[in-house]
């Protein structure tokens, strides 16, 4: 199994071993299996419905598999691992204009995470949560509200409140949603700045691989509930996805993007990659569809 990691030489911060999950008695995750280094920058890619928050709740200990093992070094076994050892940033968090929480607000919670004990003063907070702030660039938006922000302070604020617990993975899902361009930039580099800095592993998922192609190690392709990971260069290509998907997919590169594109009579997936080696464009391209 591959392990997606600057160096091999350090144990895996998660494992997946052969993980099911059935929903509502539909096959969710399908025979899931990768590990993750530390100081990894890994992107989990696929469509909308393909599994990504499923898998990142399974990780988080909040959805539990009906077979296979889920490994966090540090976390225990049953309990939520969200505020231990992995951070977590949701999909779809919307903060009320109105809310009176401060920036400041918002990360100090992360230090709260075990909601069951007894508050840190703020006076012991306040040297971490200033720090952290820091480390996103946020220093100057501590007192601002939340609501106030824009999209992309709003996230710098977030992964601040995920890491002020010091995880050593972060998980966020669909950062760069609703971001523009250079928003989506500045998150990216900060997320690999984390990386690298701090030795967090750090998993992200999209449906567009795209901006990720500067930072990301490695890649888990995900569709339809089944991965495949490895490098960008092993993952992206024709046959390795055709085989994911279970039809044939092409792999194109159109204006220095990736695009994954399937048959005539199927749908097309936005996708990822570098490098264009195995670039093959179909005589008849489907009906394309950016996701
Ligand atoms: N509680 C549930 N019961 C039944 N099916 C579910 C449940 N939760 C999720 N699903 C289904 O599992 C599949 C995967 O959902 P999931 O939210 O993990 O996808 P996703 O990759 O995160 O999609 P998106 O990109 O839209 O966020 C979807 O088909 C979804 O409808
Ligand atoms: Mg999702």
């Amino acid at each position: 199994m591959p392990v997606s990691s600057p160096s091999t030489t350090q144990p895996p911060t998660l494992t997946l071993e052969s993980v099911d999950v059935w929903l509502s008695g539909r096959h969710v995750l399908r025979d899931v299996s990768f590990s993750l280094g530390p100081g990894s920058v890994t992107g989990l890619i696929g469509p909308n419905g393909a599994g990504k928050t499923t898998l990142f709740k399974v990780i988080l200990g909040l959805l539990h598999p009906q077979h296979g093992r889920v490994s966090v070094p540090g976390a225990d076994g049953s309990a939520h691992r969200s505020h231990g050892p992995v951070g977590y940033v949701p999909q779809k968090l919307v903060f009320d204009p109105d809310m009176p929480l401060r920036a400041r607000d918002v990360v100090a919670l992360g230090l709260d995470g075990d909601r069951w004990g007894v508050p840190l003063s703020w006076r012991r907070r306040r040297g971490p949560v200033e720090e952290m702030l820091e480390a996103v660039g946020a220093a100057h938006l501590g007192d601002a509200r939340v609501g106030d922000l824009s999209g992309g302070e709003q996230q710098r604020v977030l992964v601040a409140h995920a890491l002020v617990g010091r995880p050593s993975l972060l998980l966020l899902d669909e950062p760069l949603a609703n971001l523009d361009i250079r928003a989506e930039q500045e998150v990216v580099e900060l997320l690999a700045r984390i990386a690298e800095d701090q030795n967090v592993t750090v998993f992200i998922s999209a449906h567009d691989m795209n901006p990720l192609l500067q930072v990301m190690d490695h890649i888990v392709y995900i569709a339809d509930g089944r991965t495949v990971n490895g490098t960008t260069d092993e993952v992206v290509r024709s046959d390795v996805l055709s085989g994911l998907y279970g039809h044939h997919v092409d792999v194109l590169g159109v204006h220095g993007r990736i695009l994954v594109v399937a048959g005539r009579d199927d749908q097309a997936q936005l996708g990822e990659g570098h490098g264009h080696d195995h670039l093959d464009i179909p005589d008849e391209p489907g009906v394309v569809s950016v996701l």
